[in-house]
């Protein structure tokens, strides 16, 4: 523009110019327009260019707004799935504590079991040696048992002696007396006229020594080391075998038997000796519990339920002290007196019904009397 301004004269500058002045400035003019036309040219060209930059532009500023809009939504989108994984690392943190929690305790509860393991196996191998120890007692138990049976039976037979010896004497002067007769008759010289007479004498003399000789017998059969021999039993002949050596004694306290046994015959597997002996425990305790009871009552029974029997011996005395139905049948736990009671009765009941494989059971009621029900297994043959 410049170059225009100071290059080309105003109006009043051309009249003054010469022809050739003129043409050369109309030459100057034309390269001046020419130059400028290629100016104008080439403006148009860079505001062509600029409009389509600027298009351009404006379509990268829709699309930049576009981006940023997208880039806003991922962004809270990502903001999101930001916080939602923080959450769940916090969980994933959480359960991470409680598994670390949980290793260490299984750790722990490993320990312990490795313990309990070894505890185990001492424990295991005390019980061997336990049960060792345990068989070893067992047998000593077993031999101290039949010592047991045997002492028992002793004292009993040492209480019976009592009562055999009220027994035997009853015989033994019947004897003397027969036997009185029959030589006094001799004396008289009754032996020709009346032989009779004196056979009979001599007769009940016999009787009475048979008596006598069954006493004797039965307690040495009672005395005897009690066999361990199993066969079968008639429970009745045993219950009144047992009644009849407890026979004087109960009579001498006015003690009244009541006895009920079946019709049919009860036999049981067992051994006639030891049963006899507790029948008479059960017997020697009733006799004992009624010394002071006015009208004094035993009542036996016996009878069968399926295939077992119950034999059941009950009196009208004290009955129990309560609290010591259990102790009753320890060893040596008794009652009475020193020296009255050994306190093995019952213990000795006890083992001999177990080694039946029968059960003994009380029926207490104090105050009124107590009863002793045991339950044997009737001898399978005869079911
Ligand atoms: N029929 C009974 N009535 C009341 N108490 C009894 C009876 N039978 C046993 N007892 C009690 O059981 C105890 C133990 O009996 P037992 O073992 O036979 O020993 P002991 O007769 O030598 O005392 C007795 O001292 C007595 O207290
Ligand atoms: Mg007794």
């Amino acid at each position: 523009m410049d170059i225009v301004q100071s290059s080309v004269p105003d109006t009043v500058a051309y009249q003054a110019m010469s022809h050739e002045q003129l043409l050369e400035t109309y030459q100057q003019l034309l390269l001046q327009n020419s130059s400028l036309e290629m100016r104008l040219h080439k403006s148009e060209e860079r505001r062509r260019a600029f409009i389509h930059i600027l298009t351009d532009l404006n379509m990268v500023n829709r699309k930049l707004h576009d981006q940023r809009k997208a880039m806003i939504h991922i962004l809270a989108d990502y903001e999101h799935d930001r916080s939602r994984l923080a959450a769940q690392t916090e969980r994933l943190h959480n359960s991470r504590r409680a598994l670390m929690h949980i290793l260490q305790d299984a750790h722990q509860s490993n320990l312990r079991l490795e313990n309990s393991r070894k505890a185990m196996i001492h424990i295991m191998s005390d019980l061997k040696e336990t049960s060792g120890e345990v068989q070893r007692r067992e047998l000593e138990l077993r031999e101290k048992q039949e010592q047991l049976v045997q002492a028992g039976k002793l004292a009993t037979l040492g209480e019976l002696t009592t009562g055999v010896a009220h027994e035997l004497n009853n015989p033994l002067n019947n004897i003397g007396l027969f036997v009185g007769n029959a030589i006094d008759l001799i004396d008289l010289g009754m032996a020709d006229t009346d032989p009779e007479r004196i056979l009979q004498e001599l007769d009940s003399a016999m009787r009475q020594v048979r008596k006598a000789t069954e006493i004797i017998s039965h307690l040495r059969t009672f005395g005897r080391a009690a066999s361990v021999s199993r066969e079968p039993v008639i429970l009745a002949s045993v219950i009144e075998n047992s009644i009849s050596l407890m026979q004087e004694q109960l009579r001498l306290r006015q003690i009244e038997v009541q006895l009920h046994l079946p019709v049919q015959e009860v036999v049981v597997m067992g051994n006639e000796i030891q049963l006899e002996q507790v029948f008479i425990n059960l017997l020697t305790n009733a006799r004992d519990a009624l010394s002071e009871v006015v009208h004094k009552v035993i009542t036996i029974t016996c009878e069968i339920h399926g295939p077992m029997v119950d034999i059941k011996f009950g009196d009208n005395g004290p009955g129990i002290p309560e609290g010591l139905e259990q102790r009753i049948f320890d060893p040596f736990f008794t009652t009475k007196d020193v020296g009255a009671g050994t306190g093995l009765g019952l213990s000795i009941t006890y083992g001999i019904i177990k080694e039946h494989q029968g059960a003994i059971v009380i029926e207490n009621h104090p105050g009124e009397g107590a009863a002793f029900l045991i339950q044997l297994p009737l001898n399978a043959d005869e079911l």
